[in-house]
């Protein structure tokens, strides 16, 4: 999914090519116009990394509102002392405001596994309300703009769209709270990520998760990385063994089944 399929590559291709097959759900690097000009065939992997992404986005959620990654380095360089009370605190979820920026499968996924943790409130927005999707959590839509400022956790799931690029900016991090924890397990360019650093090195909000960046993958000198209030991880929201190889096997068989002329299991329609 690094790879951009774009006016270039396609020319370069050449009338031959028939099918493509992405082994990923996001297709924000498929030129779909081009692609449907031409007449070629899309292939991708919904669903069955649902499951692995959302383990992960709250995973990532609570090592950063739980500061997992700094309070493991205190371990190792001497910095735990005695107990003290107000130590390494955090944020917790009980009786929190959790928005979701995108309630899809991923979205909803996350959602149902931050129930039980005794979240009080779901909100969530997109491009419109989806009653069926929101009932299981009594969420709530709300604008953006009402997510940013009632949330105590924002977790963003939506698709890398043009509207949804750089969405999370300056006017969205400063209506957050100054508790609040920011997650991003979608597209790295639905933040703009310097107004995410100030927002994070001013203590406009407390903390933030990202397991997507911009670049990626992202330099090691960034000023991101120097912030103990951020958690980056390297992009491995599916990352486990047997999702990674149920999207392999996916992903071979909507390439065949295009190749064929025959349904694909999951192909995009353009
Ligand atoms: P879905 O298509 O099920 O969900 C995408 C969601 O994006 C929809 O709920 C849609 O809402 C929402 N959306 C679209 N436009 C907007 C908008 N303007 N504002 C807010 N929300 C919007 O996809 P998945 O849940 O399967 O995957 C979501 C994304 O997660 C992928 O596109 C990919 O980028 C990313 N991903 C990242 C992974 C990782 O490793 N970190 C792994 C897998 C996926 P609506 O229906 O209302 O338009
Ligand atoms: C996707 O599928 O879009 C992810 O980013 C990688 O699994």
């Amino acid at each position: 999914l690094s790879d951009r399929i774009d006016r270039e590559v396609l020319e370069a291709a050449g009338p031959d090519l028939k099918v493509i097959s992405t082994m990923s759900v996001g297709f924000d690097h498929l030129a779909l116009e081009e692609i449907k000009k031409r007449g070629i065939r899309v292939g991708y992997t919904p669903d069955v990394l649902t499951d692995a992404t959302a383990e992960l986005s709250v995973a990532l959620l609570l090592s950063a509102c739980r500061r997992l990654p700094e309070a493991v380095e205190q371990v190792k360089n001497g910095g735990w002392t005695t107990w003290k009370p107000l130590w390494m605190c955090g944020y917790g979820l009980s009786d929190s405001t959790v928005g979701i920026i995108g309630l899809g499968r991923i979205g909803q996924a996350v959602a149902r596994r931050l129930k039980p943790f005794g979240v009080k409130k779901f909100l969530y927005t997109g491009s419109g309300p989806k009653p069926e999707s929101g009932a299981e959590f009594e969420a709530e839509f709300v604008p953006l703009t009402r997510l940013a400022e009632e949330s105590d956790f924002v977790v963003v799931t939506c698709a890398l769209t043009p509207a949804t690029q750089g969405m999370c900016n300056k006017d969205f991090f400063t209506r957050m709270k100054k508790t609040s924890v920011f997650v991003n397990t979608s597209r790295g360019s639905v933040v703009n990520q310097e107004d995410l650093y100030n927002a994070l090195a001013h203590g406009q909000i407390a903390a933030a998760g990202l397991d997507v960046t911009t670049p990626e993958p992202l330099p090691t000198d960034h000023p991101l990385l120097s912030l103990k209030n951020c958690v980056i991880l390297p992009h491995i929201g599916s990352a486990t063994y047997a999702t990674r190889s149920t999207m392999a096997v996916l992903a071979a068989n909507n390439l065949l089944a295009g190749l064929r002329g025959e349904a694909m299991p999951h192909e995009l329609l353009l």
